[in-house]
């Protein structure tokens, strides 16, 4: 596994030459980004993207060696700061208050074609998709090169649960889990994910709740709140021995089929042997079919992947069967299935009201209508 920090020497060495060394600011994501790529949730990428990568990821969804990738990970310029740096020399990376966190051994400034790669990673290149949003904002150079990571960023927020992955494999290995299914997620956890995270666990060892704490689109529930539900429902409805809660530092790119396989290759970086996919994974609109982060998988072999996709079709309780289901499992139409879409949910408890027991745990819905005071 990649390892990105500086030893001590080299740290002080930077420190030292910190005040003559050319700055670049980082936005939140790209620092979510970094810190996956010091701590070696990235594996195998030891900083960002020079062109030969970009390009054969964004093209054929593997590193210029061939190696499974889906998603760009890249550090954006604008015109004049790549003008200024030179191929070759170290860039200081810095937070908007000027705090220095790690250094860009620039190999490579090179231009990009936006629209492209919208249209092969977003499968659009509609503006109002957020992460071609986020695309389109950007500089219109890309910096590319290793990195090395001086001062970890600082974070006040849920310090206890952020593990890194050489942190969550030594838990897995001490719980005695040799299968751990992963469930990435951005919302609270409602009764449809809670059946497909309790049937997983019906065949594995261990789950790992691994909620994305890092940027999301503004009407997405706030991490600060959903860590809150994740805590009332654990303790509620599940077993402690089998499940573990830590944080995935990422930003949201709502890239639909491309971020599932990015989700579950970061996984099996943090010592994952399963990961859920369910409807509409990562999605966003109706950009994406509802299947499509799962047929996506197709194209990649098992041995590249090296992490099991457990696939789920939607799911919601059935009156009838007196149960939760699937279109796999359950024979009985639409008006006996509880289902309320996102809107009609967040409506809902920003009236006070708790929707239905069968869609989401009371305790659940409690926190949520708290949080939206
Ligand atoms: S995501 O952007 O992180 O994928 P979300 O938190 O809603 O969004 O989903 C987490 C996981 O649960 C994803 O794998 C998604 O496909 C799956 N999922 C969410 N709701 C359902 C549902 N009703 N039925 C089946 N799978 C679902």
């Amino acid at each position: 596994m990649i390892d990105r920090y500086a030893d001590e020497a080299t740290r002080q060495n930077y420190l030292g030459k910190f005040n003559d060394m050319p700055r670049h600011q980082l936005d939140s994501k790209e620092i979510s980004d970094l810190e996956m790529i010091a701590c070696g949730a990235m594996s195998p990428l030891q900083g960002f993207m020079n062109s030969a990568d970009y390009k054969s990821v964004v093209n054929d969804m593997h590193l210029s060696n061939g190696i499974a990738w889906s998603l760009p990970i890249t550090l954006s310029a604008s015109k004049e700061e790549a003008d200024s740096v030179e191929e070759g020399r170290d860039i200081a990376l810095v937070t908007d208050d000027g705090q220095f966190l790690a250094v860009l051994h620039l190999e490579e400034k090179f231009g990009y074609d936006k629209k492209e790669e919208a249209v092969k990673v977003f499968r659009t290149d509609d503006e109002a998709h957020p992460g071609v949003q986020y695309v389109y904002k950007q500089g219109e150079f890309l910096l590319g090169g290793k990195i090395t990571m001086i001062n970890r960023p600082k974070h006040d927020d849920f310090a206890d649960y952020r593990k890194e992955p050489k942190e969550t494999r030594a838990l897995f290995e001490e719980k005695g889990w040799e299968t751990v299914v992963a469930f990435q997620t951005r919302n609270p956890i409602h009764r449809a994910h809670e059946y497909l995270q309790k049937c997983a666990l019906e065949m594995v060892d261990g789950l790992l709740i691994h909620p994305l704490v890092g940027d999301t689109k503004s009407d997405d529930i706030s991490a600060e709140v959903r860590m809150k539900s994740y805590h009332v429902i654990l303790k509620n409805y599940y077993p402690a021995d089998r499940v573990s809660l830590t944080v995935f530092p990422a930003a949201m790119r709502y890239a639909g089929p491309r971020e599932a396989i990015f989700h579950a290759l970061v996984r099996k970086n943090y010592g994952c042997t399963h990961f859920i996919v369910g409807r509409d994974h990562a999605g966003v609109g109706s950009y994406y079919g509802t299947y499509d982060a799962q047929h996506i998988f197709r194209e990649f072999t098992r041995e590249e992947l090296e992490i099991t996709p457990l696939y789920f079709e939607h799911a919601f309780y059935c009156k009838a069967c007196g149960n939760m289901a699937s279109t796999k499992t359950c024979p009985h139409d639409k008006s006996n299935h509880v289902f309320l879409s996102g809107t009609k949910v967040r409506e809902m408890l920003i009236r006070g009201e708790i929707p239905p027991k069968e869609f989401t745990r009371p305790e659940v819905a409690q926190v949520l209508i708290e949080g939206m005071k």
